[in-house]
C-alpha cells in the first residue's frame, strides 16, 4: 500500500481538517424544514455501531482532522453515547471535539458533555414563544430547551451557539427577541437560511425564505452591529459580526445569498456510514462497507478516506430554481 498523507487536500487544493460526524438520524423534534411528518429512519443494524464511529474519527485525526462535531437527527438521543464523547475527548491529536443538538437532552447531559471534552455546543432555537414552538419542532417543549440552554451556560463550554433558521410568516417577527435573548446570556445566535434538502410538504421553502440580509436589516433597528470579518476560516461558513459591549456575536448562514464553497474545509459521515462530500451534493463512498471487511484494518479505511478527496465536489447549487436536487432530509446529513 503507498505511504499515507497526513493531510487531506481535495482538488481544489482546500484542506480538509474537519468532519462532521452524524451519530443518529432518530431525533425526537421533527423540525419543519428538517423532517417530513412521517419519516421513516435506517434500521439500525445499518446504523454504525459507537466502535465504528471511533474508528472513523482515529481514521480521520490520524488523518490530519482536528475538529469533530457531533450531530444527528438528535445526536444526544442515541443510547451511550456518552462513551463515545468520552473516547473522542482523548483522541490525542483532536483539538475540537463539538456537538450540534437540539437541546433537549442537555439539563443531563451538559456537565458529562464539558468534563469528557466538548469544547463548543450548538444548539437549535426558532422560537421562544412556547405554542410556536411546538409547531416549528412538532414534537419539542420549549420549557425543556431553554433548560438545556441554562445548563449548557452553567456548564462553562468555551461557546453556546444558538441555531435559528427563520420562515417568512412563522417566525420572522421573533428575530429581534432571539437576538435579545442571546445577548441577555452573552452566547453567540446564528440565523440560517433554510436549504433545500429533502422534500417536504408542510410549506413552499420559495416562499419562506428569509435572507440574511433581511434579518440584519431587522436586527440594525436596535442592535449597532459591526463586523467581525470574512467567512470562511475558522468559524466556517457563518458572516458574523458583534455587538457593542456584548460577547455575544451574531452569525449569518447564507448558502443562497453567498457562496462560500471555496472555502469549505469539511465533510460528513451519516449514520450508516456513508462519507458525503458536499452537503449539496450526493457524491458519496460507503465507509460501512470498509469498517465491516472481515479483515478490517485502519489503514484500509484510511485509504478510502484519501481517494475520496477526489470526489469532493467545487460547489453547491442551492441557488437553482424548482425541485430540491438532494432528496436526503437534513437529519441524514446532521446539516
Ligand atoms: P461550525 O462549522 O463549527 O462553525 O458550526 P456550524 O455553525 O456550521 O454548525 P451547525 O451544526 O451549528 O450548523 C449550522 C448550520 O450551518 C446548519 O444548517 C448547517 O447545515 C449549516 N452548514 C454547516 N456547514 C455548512 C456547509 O459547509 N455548507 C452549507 N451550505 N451549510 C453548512
Ligand atoms: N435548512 C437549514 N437549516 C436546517 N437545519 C435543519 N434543516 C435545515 C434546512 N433544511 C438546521 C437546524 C440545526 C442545524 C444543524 O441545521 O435548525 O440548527
Ligand atoms: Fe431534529 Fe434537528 Fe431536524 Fe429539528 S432540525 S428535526 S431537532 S434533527
Amino acid at each position: 500500500m503507498p505511504k499515507l498523507p497526513t493531510t487531506l487536500i481535495d482538488r481544489f487544493q482546500r484542506r480538509v481538517d474537519y468532519v462532521r460526524l452524524s451519530v443518529t438520524d432518530r431525533c425526537d423534534f421533527r423540525c419543519v424544514y428538517c423532517m417530513a411528518e412521517k419519516m421513516t429512519f435506517v434500521p439500525k443494524p445499518q446504523v454504525l455501531t459507537l466502535e465504528e464511529h471511533f474508528q472513523l474519527a482515529q481514521a480521520f485525526t490520524e488523518l490530519g482532522v482536528r475538529k469533530i462535531r457531533l450531530t444527528g437527527g438528535e445526536p444526544l438521543i442515541r443510547t451511550d453515547i456518552l462513551t463515545l464523547v468520552k473516547r473522542l475527548g482523548r483522541l490525542p491529536s483532536l483539538d475540537q471535539l463539538v456537538l450540534t443538538t437540539n437541546g433537549s437532552q442537555l439539563q443531563r447531559m451538559a456537565t458529562q458533555l464539558r468534563d469528557y471534552g466538548v469544547k463548543r455546543v450548538n444548539i437549535s432555537l426558532d422560537s421562544l414563544q412556547a405554542r410556536r414552538f411546538r409547531q416549528l419542532t412538532r414534537h419539542g417543549h420549549l420549557d425543556q430547551v431553554l433548560a438545556g440552554i441554562d445548563a449548557a451556560v452553567d456548564a462553562g463550554f468555551e461557546r453556546v451557539k444558538l441555531n435559528a433558521v427563520i420562515l417568512k410568516g412563522r417566525n420572522e417577527d421573533e428575530v429581534l427577541d432571539l437576538v435579545d435573548f442571546a445577548h441577555g446570556r452573552g452566547i453567540d445566535i446564528a440565523f440560517i437560511e433554510e436549504m433545500p434538502l429533502g422534500r417536504i410538504e408542510e410549506h413552499d421553502r420559495a416562499l419562506s425564505l428569509c435572507s440574511s440580509e433581511e434579518l440584519r436589516a431587522i436586527i440594525g433597528q436596535r442592535y449597532s452591529m459591526h463586523s467581525l470579518g470574512e467567512p470562511g476560516g475558522s468559524d466556517g461558513p457563518a458572516r458574523y459580526f458583534g455587538l457593542p459591549g456584548s460577547t455575544t456575536r451574531v452569525g449569518f448562514i447564507s448558502p443562497h445569498s453567498e457562496n462560500f464553497c471555496h472555502l469549505c474545509n469539511r465533510v460528513r459521515v451519516t449514520a450508516e456510514g456513508r462519507l458525503l462530500l458536499c452537503l449539496g451534493n450526493e457524491h458519496s463512498v460507503d465507509l460501512r462497507a470498509i469498517l465491516r471487511q472481515p479483515h478490517f484494518t485502519l489503514d484500509s479505511l484510511k485509504s478510502a478516506i484519501v481517494e475520496a478527496m477526489a470526489l469532493k465536489p467545487e460547489r453547491h447549487h442551492f441557488d437553482n430554481e424548482g425541485e430540491p436536487q438532494i432528496v436526503r432530509f437534513m437529519n441524514a446529513t446532521g446539516g
